[in-house]
């Protein structure tokens, strides 16, 4: 696959089939993704992959805390006002989304449904969580984790895998800690939910949309 046709092709994949994804693949993209760059080298990303029933238990205890009235408590932080601008788009992907599965903003079940599958990653057979040590700048780790990411996604897509990037993931962290033995030292900072995509089901096939040119580029005369 032509690396343009992998950036234009890969999308957030929100229904994923059963099927497992065999441990050589992770290994393949893993270790391939280990080539992302980052500030001086520092490589701050720390990887754990989870399946099978840890990851079952994971999705239920994920889905039921956003049910318990308990709040999210993510390590990076979510900021309550957004420049109009990007608040926009925000609210137009999540339309979009529920419109691809007819999903009425006034149905209330449906879309407290949609939101139990996401807290329970789409069905994912995989969850890639994304780690830094504490002790790393945080801004400079941010950048070097979204590259990784990106660059873990798309060897995802080279090979037929569907991604999600999922702050959802992480909205609890004193349950995956519990969960995975994951020590205070240690942010965890972003999900990956990993597998074969459902093309069949809309959500994974809607239009989605980007800014003009003119929106984010520049020239100098
Ligand atoms: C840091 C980050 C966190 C995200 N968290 C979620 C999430 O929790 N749930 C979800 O459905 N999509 C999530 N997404 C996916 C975005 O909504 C998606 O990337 C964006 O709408 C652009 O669409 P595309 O990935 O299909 O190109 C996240 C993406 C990023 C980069």
């Amino acid at each position: 696959m032509e690396l343009k046709d992998a950036i234009r092709t890969r999308r957030s994949i929100r229904s994923f089939l059963s099927g497992e994804v065999k441990k050589e693949i992770m290994d393949a993209i893993l270790s391939d993704a280990r080539w992302s760059p980052s500030w001086g080298n520092t490589q701050p990303w720390e990887v754990l992959v989870i399946t099978g029933d840890k990851l079952d238990i994971f999705k239920e205890k994920n889905r039921n805390a956003a049910f318990s009235g308990k709040s999210p408590n993510p390590e990076i932080a979510m900021p309550e006002e957004w420049p109009e601008i990007n608040k926009n788009r925000y609210r137009d992907i999540g339309k979009r989304t529920l419109e691809s599965l007819s999903i009425a903003r006034a149905d209330k079940e449906a879309r407290n449904n949609f939101t139990g599958e996401m807290m329970k990653l789409f069905n994912a057979p995989v969850l890639i969580l994304i780690m830094t040590d504490k002790g790393v700048a945080l801004e400079y780790s941010m950048l070097d984790v979204g590259l990784y990411v990106q660059t873990l996604c798309l060897l995802a897509q080279e090979r037929g895998l569907g991604t999600c990037i999922m702050a959802a993931a992480v909205q609890y962290p004193d349950l995956i800690r519990e969960l995975f033995e994951i020590s205070d030292s240690k942010r965890i900072v972003v999900g990956v939910a990993l597998g074969w995509p459902d093309k069949d089901n809309p959500v994974n096939s809607f239009d989605r949309t980007r800014g003009s040119m003119e929106e984010f580029v520049r020239y100098t005369e």
